[in-house]
């Protein structure tokens, strides 16, 4: 019997190690990034999801479609919705995302997402452990940066994350063994181009900015091959950026660092692997105001997507209290987008009214229940900041 288990647990990591030595191959020669400016017309994907997902795309579609109007009328943007992605359609399939709706997803150019149910084992609803849906999409779509900003400008804090997002200890997350009743065992991955493009993308970054620091956070004092490697993968890339300093932090002390008030604002762009970015971007989130405040985007060279930081909120709508549900973190990925496909000047009013509504002025505001506005009106305020004509002065005024 023994024996038998420890050839079957052989035989699925050989399996593994045949599949990532593919991947590394395909990484090799992947394309440059998309051009937005030389296509004729831009679809964006706008993905509902489940959970309070719906209320809140909406609410971020109102924004889109406001920002964009004359682009959607001159035929250079299309907005395309898709409503598929719901857990009961992927529960029904046994998949994380349904074949046809990826196939929709993979028609646009990029993508709005709502958050997506991540079934847990023993969950109420009685749902299968299904992978999660934004790990199979950020896999299927290789975005491989994800990026965090998180501002709290009375702490002078302003922080820029990029998290790895398509290996470390997520990529094989649903592929672990149990090779015995006793005994499990999870993979965890890093590959030399895996590590190099997040790498870059965040020295880039800061390069682009004019920001003096990159802090790589591993925990290759313990983790040794994975994590040893992602950190000589900083060693190497950031001699390529002598203008830029950096530094490496363990995750523990990375965690405990993000909130003593004399560190926290020396940091500036972060870079981990994925689980280490999973957590220290929740806990940067929730130092910004809560994880409803913070938007965030997946972006790899072709597909780009963009999503709030938190889930689907299963609570609410069980409440029937969906419609209250905060969309600020949608509309604060809608203007990452706006940015990411070139509209700067969009992404940047949008961003002004984003900080006049949800933190200076606060005519409305979003509790998640009836003592609040509701998630549309909350985007039609934000609107209405835009058009105002002294936005910019309005905007300086609370600097
Ligand atoms: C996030 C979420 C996801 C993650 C979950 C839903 C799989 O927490 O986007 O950070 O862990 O990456
Ligand atoms: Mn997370």
């Amino acid at each position: 019997m023994t024996e038998e288990q420890i050839k079957k647990a052989s035989q699925h990591f050989e399996n593994l190690v045949r599949e990532q030595l593919e991947r590394v191959e395909r990484m090799k020669s992947e394309p440059d990034w998309t051009d937005f400016s030389s296509l004729e017309k831009i679809i964006i994907g706008a993905c509902s999801g489940d959970g309070i997902g719906p209320a809140i795309t909406e609410a971020a579609i109102i924004v889109l479609k406001f920002l964009l109007d004359s682009q959607i009328k001159s035929g250079k943007v299309e907005i395309r919705r898709i409503d598929g992605l719901t857990i009961e359609n992927r529960v029904k399939v046994m998949k994380a995302i349904p074949d046809d709706v990826l196939a929709e997803l993979k028609a646009c150019h990029t993508i709005l997402k709502g958050p997506t149910t991540t079934p847990w084992k023993g969950n109420k609803y009685g749902w299968p452990n299904i992978e999660s849906a934004n790990v199979s999409m950020r896999r299927e779509l290789d975005l491989f940066a994800n990026v965090r900003p998180v501002r709290v400008p009375e702490k002078n804090i302003d922080w820029m994350f990029y998290r790895e997002n398509t290996e470390g200890a997520y990529v094989l997350g649903s592929q672990g063994v149990d090779v015995s009743d006793d005994l499990a065992i999870d993979f965890k991955v890093i590959t030399n181009q895996g590590s190099d493009r997040i790498i870059r993308a965040a020295f880039e970054y800061a390069k682009k900015n004019k920001i003096n620091k990159v802090t790589v956070v591993t925990k290759a004092n313990v983790v040794k091959k994975t994590d040893g490697k992602f950190l000589s993968v900083a060693e190497q890339v950031a001699k390529e950026y002598p203008e830029v300093e950096w530094d490496d932090w363990y995750i523990d002390i990375m965690t405990a660092k993000l909130i003593d008030p004399a560190r926290q604002s020396s940091f500036k762009v972060i870079t981990a692997p994925n689980l280490y970015g999973d957590i220290v971007t929740d806990e940067a989130a929730q130092i910004q105001g809560g994880l409803g405040t913070a938007g965030a985007a997946n972006i790899g060279k072709i597909y780009s997507m963009f999503e709030a930081v938190h889930g689907s909120a299963l609570k609410m709508v069980d409440d029937g209290r969906e419609r209250f549900a905060d969309p600020t973190s949608m509309i604060k990925a809608t203007s990452m987008l706006l940015n990411h496909i070139g509209f700067s000047d969009q992404s940047v009013m949008l961003d002004k009214a984003l900080d006049i509504c949800s933190q200076y002025e606060k005519k409305m505001v979003v509790t998640g229940r009836d003592t609040g506005v509701t998630g549309e009106k909350m985007a039609e305020y934000i609107i209405e900041t835009i058009k105002d004509p002294d936005l910019e002065k309005k905007w300086q005024s609370y600097q």
